[in-house]
């Protein structure tokens, strides 16, 4: 039990680091929550501070996803993967050091599911990236992909494996949760392209 505390607990405090509001407070002195669309990562770091922060913002959210996982499979081994990627998820998307407000996941999904099954990983962000450059909404890409994801599993990995499609599922829902905004955008016609500036 207490193992698992321990891996819930490391999970949560890697997913706290946000690291686009870190470099936005450090490199422009400004809070990235209170610009764009409010979200703390790295498309929204595109859009107000640069290519520059969205990458790094891009690869540390990413990293995070999967040092986390690294740990809990070290720790609990299978169970400790998902436990762990679930929980740094949860801390990037509601981190309490910064109120609860972070961002929605995708960067570190992407490095979460990388570490846990690479081709699952590796086909979901081939569409999703097919989808963003088709359109320039990494939104719809992003939705699109994490809709994608459960079913993408279920038809790769064999034999089938409940814990990992009930997982997957659970990011799905989460990432979805998180970008109600963005579909209500997407469905009236405002929501922004990439490239386009705050
Ligand atoms: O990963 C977040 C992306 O899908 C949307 O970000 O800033 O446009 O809400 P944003």
């Amino acid at each position: 039990v207490l193992d698992v505390v321990l891996v819930v607990v490391i999970g949560y405090l890697l997913g706290n680091i946000a690291t686009s509001y870190f470099l936005g407070k450090i490199f422009e002195n400004k809070d990235i929550r209170n610009y764009g669309s409010g979200n703390a990562g790295a498309t929204n770091a595109l859009r107000v501070f640069g290519v520059k922060i969205a990458a790094t913002t891009f690869i540390c959210d990413a990293l995070k996803g999967v040092l986390a996982v690294l740990i809990g499979r070290w720790i609990l081994g299978d169970n400790g993967e998902l436990i762990a990627g679930l929980f740094v998820i949860i801390g990037h998307n509601w981190p309490i050091f910064l109120k609860f407000k972070g961002g929605k996941g995708i960067a570190s999904t992407i490095g979460v599911m990388l570490t846990v099954n690479y081709i699952v990983a590796l086909i979901t962000i081939l569409i999703g990236l097919i989808i963003v450059i088709k359109t320039k909404y990494v939104s719809l890409g992003s939705v699109t992909a994490m809709a994608l994801l459960p079913i993408i599993g279920v038809l790769v990995v064999r034999p089938f494996e409940l814990k990992l499609f009930l997982f997957t599922l659970v990011l799905s829902i989460m990432a979805i949760y998180r970008h109600k905004s963005n579909i209500k955008r997407l469905l009236n016609g405002t929501e922004n392209k990439i490239g386009q500036k705050a």
